[in-house]
């Protein structure tokens, strides 16, 4: 596994990459500041951290219609869910970890390796519905939900830390996700989904097109082009109302969920990491990953 360093860039040494160090390193300034404070009122043994408390959710479906089945499909032996889920229980973030699922067999062999599970319906229309349901049906309240999406098994637990993190510390922001640097020959492809943010590190705007456009009509090889991971969190209360917010013009048009979000002017803190996406959307996937886990060792 590469190394994942929150905040850094692995390819460019360009002018231009310095605004994007900048926006993270005062995030991370402020970060500590809020963090210093709020450490301050926790030691007077008054409230604790803001959004100190965190549920982890891995939603998982059985039909899929793309690839049936897909959280038990075996990598190297062991399942998909299964490795989402050992991946997840090394971020140091998390208070809990479930599975929501609306099958059965999921739900069966989740509980054999030990996961905790929370069934949910079948009419669930995607992955933060499910978590929204599942986040109702737990005991315990929680400040922060992070929906760990079931198919990318090289996930980075860092990664998830990150994001946790970036929403303790942006009170303003209500919804946390990750990006990484974006390949230039993945430039053109409507499936990988770009990200402009400003200099503080929350997002201006997503896009399946190339943002931002370099007028030349080609990529820029200077421009440090950012490619949203689809890793979120929230803010639970915002969860709650996520779903009744209706659909929005640029959401419907760019099919992307989250720009529903931005566009009824709640803000999104976005966090810059080194990582390859892995994600498994179909069969072909599968075999693909398997033979990079081989080539790197993984197990
Ligand atoms: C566009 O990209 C070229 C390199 O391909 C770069 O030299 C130029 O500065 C970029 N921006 C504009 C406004 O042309
Ligand atoms: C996914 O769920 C959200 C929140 O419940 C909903 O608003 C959105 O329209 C759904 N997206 C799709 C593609 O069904």
């Amino acid at each position: 596994m590469s190394p994942t360093s929150i905040g850094s860039s692995s390819s460019s040494s360009t002018g231009s990459l310095n605004s994007t160090k900048s926006w993270i390193f005062q995030g991370i300034v402020a970060g500590v500041a809020i963090a210093a404070a709020v450490g301050a009122r926790f030691y007077l043994g008054r409230s604790g951290k803001f959004r100190s408390r965190v549920v982890g959710i891995i939603p998982a479906r059985y039909a899929s219609s793309r690839f049936e089945g897909k959280p038990l499909v075996h990598i190297l032996g062991k399942p998909m869910i299964q490795r989402t889920w050992e991946r997840a229980k090394l971020a140091s973030t998390l208070d809990h970890i479930v599975v929501a699922t609306d099958n059965e067999n999921i739900a069966e062999y989740c509980r054999s390796f030990g996961a905790d599970v929370i069934m949910t319906s079948e009419s669930c229309r995607n992955g933060t519905e499910r978590c929204n349901e599942a986040l109702q049906k737990l005991e315990k309240k929680y400040d922060v939900v992070v929906n760990i999406q079931g198919d990318e098994p090289l996930l980075e637990p860092e990664i998830i830390d990150g994001i946790v993190k970036a929403l303790q510390t942006a009170p303003d922001a209500v919804f946390s996700t990750a990006v990484t640097s974006l390949k230039p020959e993945d430039a053109f492809d409507p499936n990988r989904v770009k990200c402009v943010v400003d200099n503080r590190g929350y997002a201006i705007y997503f896009s399946r097109g190339l943002i931002p456009f370099n007028k030349s009509g080609n990529v820029n090889p200077q421009f440090p082009y950012l490619l949203h991971l689809g890793i979120q969190s929230f803010d639970s209360k915002f969860l709650k109302i996520y779903p009744e917010l209706q659909p929005t013009p640029l959401q419907l048009e760019e099919d992307l969920e989250q720009l529903k979000v931005l566009e009824n002017g709640y803000k999104m803190k976005v966090i810059k990491v080194d990582h390859e996406a892995h994600g498994v959307d179909t069969p072909e996937d599968v075999e693909k990953i398997e033979s990079l886990m081989r080539e790197k060792n993984l197990s």
